[in-house]
């Protein structure tokens, strides 16, 4: 880790470092063996991707088609739980994890909360009418719906849909994730943000010094999207963001890797 040298420890330490849908880089997205590996690389939080089946059951899987992450196809949303159980999400990643399956919403939560954070994501809400509420109900059956129930955070790209989130969940932080046609976010849109929001949570490649201070200026924290090199993480950590969402958890401290 020589790239880490000009950056101390304490500097790396107080970023948040989150497991972009678990520990990516090194196992399959999205599955038990992914968050599992961010929680034993001594991550802050797990980021997780939330969808809805055809029969209403909450899994987690990135795209809004299964083609990709596993052996099956269609749209997330057109299928039932049952099918979607039944395909591999791990063996388009390497044949060691074959046999991996999209895991629920309440197994990470009930696997993982109280182990590490979960940063979860509403992925394409618009898609699956209703999932606010669900998700907001799953939380407060297990008494995660509490303002001092920390280290649990909902974001989207879809702001309407967070808007509603914080109404129907107000002790739980929002966040509103930005892509690259928010690189001239004005302060009056910041301010927007942040009647709702805690979270300003951008690409990457948008992020600069006067962004992560108007950010703080605004009173939100800034978790930009997504490192995939130890360079990477070395430039946002410079730039005094508040965490960083990365599929190598190790760029952020260098803790080993065991496969
Ligand atoms: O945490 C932000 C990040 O997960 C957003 O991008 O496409 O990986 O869901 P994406
Ligand atoms: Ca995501």
């Amino acid at each position: 880790f020589a790239a880490q040298e000009n950056i101390s420890k304490q500097e790396r330490q107080k970023m948040i470092n989150t497991a972009h849908r678990g520990a990516s880089g090194h196992a399959p997205e999205n599955t038990m063996t992914s968050f599992q590996k961010g929680f034993e690389m001594k991550a802050d939080y797990i980021e997780i991707d939330v969808q809805m089946t055809m029969d209403g059951e909450l899994v987690i899987i990135h795209d809004t088609t299964v083609d990709r992450t596993t052996n099956g196809t269609g749209y997330v949303g057109e299928l039932t739980f049952e099918e979607i159980r039944n395909l591999d999400a791990g063996s388009w990643f390497n044949d060691d994890y074959t046999g991996e399956i999209v895991p629920t919403f309440e197994e990470v939560l009930d696997a993982f909360h109280g182990k590490i954070g979960i940063l979860i994501e509403l992925k394409a809400p618009e898609l699956y009418p209703g999932i606010e509420e669900e998700v907001a109900k799953t939380l407060k059956d297990r008494n995660m719906h509490k303002p001092n129930n920390k280290k649990i955070i909902i974001q989207s790209f879809n702001h309407e849909s967070m808007k509603k989130s914080k109404e129907l969940l107000p002790g739980v932080p929002h966040g509103v994730l930005a892509g690259l046609s928010w690189a001239g976010i004005t302060d009056e849109q910041l301010a927007e943000f942040a009647s709702y929001a805690d979270y300003f949570n951008p690409n990457m490649n948008i992020v600069t010094p006067s962004l992560v201070g108007r950010v703080h200026e605004a009173d939100m924290m800034i978790f930009p999207y997504t490192s995939r090199s130890q360079k990477q993480a070395n430039h946002l950590i410079n730039l005094n963001v508040d965490g960083i969402v990365t599929d190598y958890p190790e760029h952020v401290y260098s803790h080993p890797v065991h496969h």
